[in-house]
């Protein structure tokens, strides 16, 4: 069992431990006295882990509701987000009881904004099912919605009280979806952490109870220092420019992590093409990201990638904050003004 602390606005523990799940309820006691838990899942992890989680809730003492959603991008609705208030309304869910997010990122960001929106705030417990929600979603309080006009326009900064971590539950995770996770942990090596970047050069199951804690750690840190995302917390969207846009283009059809390593691909050739960034460094990035059965091309112009980036949420004013690799281990925030963000896409297309 490995546990990272977060010493945010509020204080937690991520707990990452095989077979956790059934002890969701002994540890979700230890921070909120047992009560009445919403929640939340899709209708792909209801089917797997939902009895579990209930059992052992109920077998602490806590009474249960759930709500499913269809799994998919396309859930992270204002309609499901209103349907899960009313449920929780119509279930009498009060002040002193709990959401618990029992699934990947679009779980985990939904009850997270509903849990920090109802009642004004009602406890949160995150119990991530994917590589992507165990390393980056679950931790640091990002809860959001998406609309129409794009990816996370609504949101809150809203810290759970809890997350636990089964890295057993990936082994239901398709292949697909489980290096889309692996998209987020080269990330983390990419920014500050060449010696994590050296270590996915190995298979990465037989040491993903570390890797998942040394990915824990690094958000930890960052999250510490800036939990509202005003400076070194923006490191974080090393790629994730270039991400959001490829997304919002495909319709979604291209999932986050697959976008996001296209987005750090974009962003290390333009790094090594304006001569930030060693050319070799660049390889061994793609070369990496490959290995992962993660893609390395992507099928939009620069021209459209920069003009849904103009309208991006992280613009300030007339510029962007992009996150430049100066290296391996090695990223920083570099403003571009946004009419120059164009010509740095299409260096690194
Ligand atoms: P997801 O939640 O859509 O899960 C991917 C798929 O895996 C779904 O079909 C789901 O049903 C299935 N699944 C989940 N757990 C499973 C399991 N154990 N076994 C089998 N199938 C399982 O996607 P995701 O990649 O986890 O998260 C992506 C979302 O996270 C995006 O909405 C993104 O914007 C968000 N995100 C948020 C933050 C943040 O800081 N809040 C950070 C990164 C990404
Ligand atoms: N995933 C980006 C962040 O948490 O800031």
């Amino acid at each position: 069992m490995k546990t990272v602390r977060v010493s945010a606005s509020k204080n937690y523990d991520v707990i990452i431990d095989n077979g956790i799940i059934d002890r969701a309820g002994e540890l979700s006691a230890k921070v909120i006295k047992p009560c009445h838990a919403a929640i939340l899942t899709d209708d792909t992890v209801n089917g797997l882990y939902r009895d579990r989680l209930v059992g052992s809730l109920r077998g602490a003492g806590f009474e249960t509701e759930v709500f499913v959603i269809e799994h998919g991008e396309q859930s992270k609705s204002d309609l499901n987000y209103i349907k899960f208030l009313n449920f929780m309304a119509s279930k009498h869910i009060t002040r002193s009881d709990c959401v618990f997010a029992l699934g990947g990122g679009v779980v985990g960001d939904l009850a997270g904004f509903a849990a920090a929106t109802y009642l004004r705030g009602i406890g949160f417990i995150q119990i991530p099912t994917t590589l992507l929600a165990m390393v980056d979603s679950s931790v640091g309080g990002k809860t959001a919605i998406d609309l129409e006009a794009g990816k996370n326009l609504v949101g809150a900064f809203y810290q759970p009280s809890l997350v636990l971590c089964d890295p057993e539950t990936l082994s239901t995770l398709s292949p697909e979806i489980f290096s889309d996770g692996c998209a987020e942990v080269i990330k983390y090596g990419i920014i500050n952490d060449r010696a994590l970047f050296d270590r996915l050069k190995n298979p990465i199951m037989p040491q993903i109870e570390d890797i998942i804690e040394n990915c824990v750690r690094n958000k930890r840190d960052i999250v510490d220092l800036d939990e509202k995302d005003n400076g070194v917390r923006q490191l974080l969207n090393l790629g994730h420019t270039a991400a959001h846009a490829i997304e919002q283009c495909s319709g979604f059809e291209i999932s986050h992590g697959k976008a996001v390593a296209m987005g750090m691909v974009i962003i290390s050739k333009a790094a090594a093409a304006m001569g930030l960034c060693p050319e070799e460094d660049y390889e061994e990035i793609r070369r990496l990201i490959e290995e992962y059965s993660l893609p390395t091309t992507c099928p939009y112009s620069a021209s459209r990638l920069a003009q849904i980036a103009a309208v991006d949420k992280k613009r300030t004013g007339g510029s962007i904050n992009l996150i430049i690799p100066y290296g391996i281990g090695n990223s920083k925030i570099y403003p571009v003004p946004v009419l120059q963000v164009e010509s740095i896409f299409e260096m690194g297309l």
